[in-house]
């Protein structure tokens, strides 16, 4: 689909986030060739700089984050020449008459609110008061959205006096990624999984987002947070919501995102037994969670382990495991649907148990992977052996595979072309929190305290637990 013309305003335009994902992912779709000959990019922020300076800060960001594309020097020059910049003051007047001569009123105007979301209701109320805002101009918000209930619907309420719901583009950056729609492509493309997409023959399915880094850095945030709140609340929410819900009638914005809000509408409270909280320890490289969140006493976890029911007619009775961390064993991440057992096995006891598997590794090396099992080659009469028919999605789109754009870039241009599918619709996201603050409040009142795990490791011993404890095991982790 051809991008239109467009203004791109991005407050907190020189923000970490601007640096390290926006400003390179644009960069990457202008040398793809799909940033329209007038399109511009306006960054916006506190700092009193002017055009050049901002375009030096960018082809900085841009060497640093760009990637390969990044060396091409004369194309850099001619992106940097899209660049714009406004000293802008969110809390008071400052700068927004510069910034309304600057934005066209013809062309698509998205407003990306790179900021803290203690600003979002300022800048929509400046925008409204600036004639910035009509009902036209899309806004584009980042995570974290509140931190419970009640902040996100306070944010909701804050943006919905100025904009539509159909205006407002909420970020989770892994419905951008490449494979997370895949498994719509998947489940809705194939006739071969769907109808065993179910409780009568899925036995459980896992979902793990493994990271090594630790919150080194970013301690201030997280230690807030915890990965329930950076990570459960939203990024694992959203791949259960795809690998659970019912196929929608059309691959439009809200037949997805009405099946998805069922998902979350029909998730059980969750049992404090099946929940195993984290921190890790002191690692070879002597810091622990609690030197890199710079807080000796905090409780806050770096993992998270459980074990949920959805209550519908799909999927009563099959459990869905999940785990998140910092500094485990490797960076991967991957959804494994666990078969039943064949009903009956003609070859015996001791043949042992046998089950398909079909892994989806979101990253890194995105791929499927379908455990079959077959014969053991050999003389040995009938042995049983599970061997993995297995796809990587690089190998099998050759060349192609290197030009698939990042989550942002894939985002961005969602909004430019106004298509709100893979973004988190306002009700989506307070249910999503009116069934994570229960859980958080819990383990507040019960003043719990995370095991300590080795960085390296797979996480407490405790999260291996509650699935032996089930008579399962988690899925490797491995990159
Ligand atoms: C962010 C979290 O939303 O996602 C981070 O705040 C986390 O803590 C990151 O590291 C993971 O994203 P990705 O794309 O690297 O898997």
């Amino acid at each position: 689909i051809p991008v239109e013309n467009f203004d791109l305003i991005i407050f907190g335009g020189t923000g970490d986030l601007a640096r390290r994902k926006i400003l390179p992912g644009l960069y990457r779709r202008f040398c793809a060739g799909q940033m329209p000959e007038k399109a511009r990019i306006i960054g916006a922020a506190r700092s009193e700089m002017d055009n050049d300076a901002y375009r030096d800060f960018v082809r900085v960001a841009v060497t640093e984050f760009g990637g390969k594309t990044a060396s091409e020097a004369n194309v850099l020059e001619e992106f940097l020449q899209r660049l714009h910049y406004v000293p802008i003051d969110a809390r008071g007047d400052g700068g927004w008459a510069d910034l309304a001569k600057l934005v066209r009123k013809d062309v698509v105007r998205a407003y990306y609110f790179s900021v803290g979301p203690g600003l979002f209701g300022d800048l929509a109320a400046r925008l409204t008061k600036h004639g910035l805002a009509d009902d036209t101009v899309r806004i584009v918000v980042e995570k974290p959205f509140g931190r419970d209930l009640a902040s996100a619907k306070a944010l909701n309420q804050a943006l919905a006096e100025h904009f539509d719901e159909s205006q407002v583009y909420r970020i989770d950056h892994y419905l951008g990624k490449e494979t997370v729609q895949n498994l719509m492509a998947v489940r809705f493309g194939n006739m071969l999984f769907e109808p065993l997409w179910n409780s009568q023959y899925v036995d459980h399915i896992q979902i793990t987002v493994a990271e090594t880094v630790g919150v080194a850095g970013r301690g201030g945030y997280y230690d807030k947070s915890g990965a329930m709140r950076d990570m459960v609340q939203n990024h694992l929410m959203q791949l259960l919501c795809l690998i659970a819900m019912e196929p929608p009638s059309k691959f439009e914005p809200d037949a997805v995102r009405d099946e998805k809000l069922k998902v979350i509408r029909a998730l059980d409270p969750v049992d404090h037994h099946h929940i195993v909280r984290g921190q890790y320890a002191d690692g070879p490289d002597g810091h622990s969670y609690r030197d890199d969140a710079e807080n000796l006493r905090s409780f806050t976890e770096s993992f998270i382990a459980m074990r949920l029911n959805i209550s519908n007619w799909r999927w009563a009775g099959t459990p869905f495991y999940l785990r998140t961390g910092k500094r485990l064993k490797a960076r991967s991440s991957e959804i494994t649907v666990v078969f039943k057992d064949a009903p009956h096995s003609i070859f015996g006891a001791e043949e042992g148990r046998h089950r398909n598997m079909l892994s989806i590794r979101l990253q890194p090396n995105e791929g499927m992977t379908l455990d079959v099992t077959i014969k053991e080659p050999g003389p040995g009469g009938m042995r049983l052996l599970d061997v993995p028919l297995d796809m990587s999605f690089a190998d099998a789109l050759g060349p192609d595979a290197e030009d698939v754009p990042d989550a942002y870039e894939r985002l961005i241009m969602d909004v430019i072309r106004g298509n709100q599918t893979l973004f988190m619709r306002g009700d989506e996201v307070e249910a999503a929190w009116a069934w994570t603050d229960p859980v958080i409040a819990e383990w507040e009142a019960r003043n719990d305290v995370p095991k300590p795990y080795e960085p390296g490791s797979a996480g407490p011993e405790d999260a291996m637990m509650l699935m032996h404890r089930d008579d399962r095991r988690w899925r490797e982790i491995k990159t």
